[in-house]
């Protein structure tokens, strides 16, 4: 085990020379060609397999009252019919999940209340219409508290069904909000938002002499293992879950979901391997979502500009046990100002369950923070850039002996106004116009923690000379397979060509996997650990001192001599597998990531639609261990960041209780053409605080701050601040500005 408790010293990664290049996906032409094989595609890994087609509840709360096979189970094909009477022993969850099957209750939605199990996918669907539920149904609380001006619970005040979850204070905000010479307060909302990644959650389960294996969508191989063998009763070390190829996650594949329990319960019950692929109707009542909020902000300032008062309180919606969405953490430590307040309450919603969706907190909570500082930066008359630059801090405000490890938002905001050409901003919003459009720019700084967790990988010097790296580590999109290859690579000094990656497997070393944004940087920095120690193993077998030994072109050089790698590789290849762990440098500095976004905006004149023009991010993130990759997550989630800003918006049905835009059709996402040119810079301050890598996440970051972006430039266009996302014209068309002339 590796140990990293002190900041990096130099190490070969600072080489540079494979790390830090803007390689392509190694995994590339394997996507683009169709061999690259998912979850559901695994058509010849084991023999007989059936498919399962899930049922989901027709109400969100009440029981079952009766389910009705016969027809489906007649039906030619049909195999069997799971639901919650005959489904055989599972250890249900508890802690704020659902059951993955519903019986006799029902919690929300859309929850499973049947698979079935057919000789094809047709049968089992044809199954699936077939069969007669009946419900009692029971009331529920579908919808966010609506709160009258004026009204807001206080940090830890309990109302029905809204509970106080999370509160901080630092110094007096109310006195030195009171005092302030300069105040804003507003409140804002976003929306209940689906993560809509391209791949549905899918799963193949089998059985075999009670060992269970798994081809499934998963960002957690690790996770998916230990929840599997808790729901079975069963070993961890008899689940295998494999998953070498993930179509995108945002955190809806952190944890398992039904697919993979049902496919599971389905092939235990019918004795055959069974598939199951979440239609995508089936995705966003059946499985997580991220909640809608309401936000309240209050800044203070003196007229210099300088925060003397910041208060963010927010509300989030989920199931009674489940967590809420920590949507004011960021302004904890984004900005200085000695009087602070952050509080979040958790109204309790009887919709689907709420959890994880990228950048969680950060990704609602600065888009409205940062909507707030441009209104507090035109209420003093001030350059917004110039007011997040005087309120910058470089340790964390609640304990200014605590520093950031590395903070270089500053330059980030001062970088991207020069290259965005902020100066040709109109300080006058509605005032520039380009035909019937108008235009307007707008900005917001960007933040998202830096998480570091242990990780393990496995690598082994073959006869030939190549590099095979093993780890459990996931790969949903994001170039995990690259990175891992070039860290290999740069570590012995063997062309990247020679490194074979496999990942997604839980007979390899258990990774910290992907979400969070953290899986680059610790999963780099395991693999980083096992090649040290495989270096050392080489250095002994040649009796070469490790300081002198160096690794290039496929041999190792040192204390006079030179062999080549291949030549050391005699009946066996030579393994080493080691573990990152970390100390408590990320307790003694707070290690996060920067940004400043840049937008400009169009908007007509006539009808309020928006067309985006330009959008600049500027990161600050550590080391940036491949720029090609790296830029692909930034402008993946700057999409994302628009998707949140215009259009997405899973619309409740307060009455009935369900998302009722489930489908892609009706839940809008990003298009090609709803894109402007993007254009993102890495400032590539590596962080000697995170890990010997001295990377630091950057997946999340990208769409943290973009929605405010967005939203103040809408602002500087037309004059007409919208507080609540997604901004669609209807909430403008009342109140453009009368700029055409009248008609003949
Ligand atoms: Mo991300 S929400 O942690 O996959």
């Amino acid at each position: 085990m590796m140990k990293f408790d002190r900041p990096a010293e130099r190490n070969p990664i600072d080489d540079q020379t494979v790390v830090g290049q803007p390689t392509s996906r190694i995994d590339g032409a394997l996507k683009t060609t169709g061999q690259a094989r998912y979850a559901y595609e695994q058509h010849d890994v084991v023999p007989d397999q059936t498919y399962g087609y899930l049922v989901g509840a027709g109400i969100a709360r009440g029981r079952i009252r009766a389910i009705d096979s016969r027809a489906a189970r007649d039906l030619p094909g049909v195999i069997e019919v799971i639901t919650w009477e005959n489904a055989g022993d599972v250890t249900y969850p508890g802690g704020g999940t659902p059951d993955y099957l519903a019986g006799p209750e029902i919690q929300h939605y859309h929850q499973a209340v049947a698979l079935v199990v057919a000789e094809s996918f047709e049968a089992a669907r044809d199954g699936a219409f077939l069969l007669e539920i009946s419900y009692d149904r029971a009331p529920g609380r579908y919808a966010l508290p609506s709160l009258a001006e004026g009204d807001w619970p206080a940090p830890d005040e309990a109302r029905e069904g809204l509970e106080p979850v999370d509160s901080d204070t630092v110094g007096d905000f109310e006195a030195a909000f009171a005092a302030a010479p300069v105040r804003i307060e507003q409140r804002y909302q976003t929306s209940h938002e689906s993560h809509a990644m391209m791949e549905p959650h899918a799963t193949i389960a089998h059985w075999a002499d009670g060992r269970l294996t798994l081809w499934t969508a998963t960002q957690m191989v690790g996770w998916a293992q230990r929840s599997l063998a808790r729901l079975f009763g069963i070993e961890k070390s008899d689940v295998r879950v494999i998953a070498p190829y993930v179509g995108g996650g945002f955190g809806a594949k952190l944890a398992i979901q039904s697919d993979a329990v049902l496919a599971a319960m389905a092939a235990r019950k019918v004795g055959r391997p069974v598939k199951v692929a979440l239609t995508r109707p089936m995705v966003m009542n059946n499985t997580t979502h991220r909640s809608a909020t309401l936000q309240r902000v209050r800044l203070g300032a003196e007229r210099d500009g300088r925060l003397t008062a910041i208060a963010h309180q927010g509300i989030s919606g989920n199931l009674a046990e489940g967590r809420h969405e920590p949507a004011v953490s960021q302004t904890k430590l984004l900005y200085a100002g000695a009087n602070r307040l952050t509080a979040m309450h958790m109204a309790i919603l009887d919709l689907p369950k709420a959890s994880d969706m990228r950048a969680p907190g950060e990704a609602p909570g600065l888009m409205a923070l940062e909507v707030a500082m441009d209104e507090l930066a035109e209420a003093l008359g001030m350059d917004p850039v110039e007011l997040r630059i005087r309120n910058d801090t470089q340790s964390d405000p609640a304990d200014p002996e605590r520093p950031f490890s590395e903070r270089h938002l500053v330059e980030c905001l001062r970088t991207g106004a020069e290259r965005f050409g902020w100066s040709e901003r109109s300080t006058t919003p509605g005032t520039r116009r380009d035909g019937d459009w108008l235009l307007g720019m707008g900005m917001a700084a960007g933040y998202r923690d830096n998480l570091v967790r242990q990780s393990a990988a496995r690598i082994r010097l073959e006869q030939d000379g190549s590099l095979t790296v093993e780890t459990d580590m996931t790969d949903i999109g994001t170039g995990s397979y690259t990175i891992l290859a070039q860290t290999a690579a740069e570590m012995l000094g063997v062309p990247l060509g020679r490194v074979a990656v496999r990942l997604g497997d839980s007979d390899f070393p258990l990774s910290v996997g992907s979400g969070g944004q953290w899986g680059a940087n610790n999963a780099t920095a395991g693999l980083y650990a096992a090649c040290v120690r495989l270096r050392a193993m080489i250095c002994e077998m040649l009796q070469m001192p490790e300081a002198e030994a160096q690794f290039a072109d496929g041999a190792v050089t040192g204390a006079g001599r030179r062999v080549e790698l291949a030549e050391l590789v005699r009946d066996e290849a030579i393994s080493a597998e080691d573990r990152i762990e970390y100390g408590d440098l990320d307790e003694t500095h707070q290690q996060a990531t920067f940004a400043a976004h840049f937008v400009e905006a169009a908007v007509n004149a006539w009808t309020g639609e928006v067309r985006l023009r330009r959008m600049l991010s500027v990161c600050d993130a550590g080391r940036i261990l491949n720029p090609k990759t790296a830029r692909s997550q930034v402008i993946g989630s700057m999409t994302m960041g628009i998707g949140s800003a215009l259009m997405e918006e899973l619309a409740v049905d307060a009455g009935a209780g369900f998302f009722v835009n489930h489908d892609l059709a009706g839940y809008e996402v990003p298009v090609h053409a709803d894109l402007p040119e993007q254009e993102v810079i890495f400032l590539d301050h590596p962080d000697a605080f995170s890990s010997p890598m001295k990377a630091k996440g950057v997946g999340e970051l990208g769409l943290c701050g973009v929605g405010a972006a967005i939203a103040n430039a809408l602002y500087n266009a037309t004059g007409i601040r919208l507080r609540e996302y997604p901004l669609t014209l209807d909430g403008m068309l009342e109140r453009l500005p009368p700029l055409a002339p009248p008609g003949p």
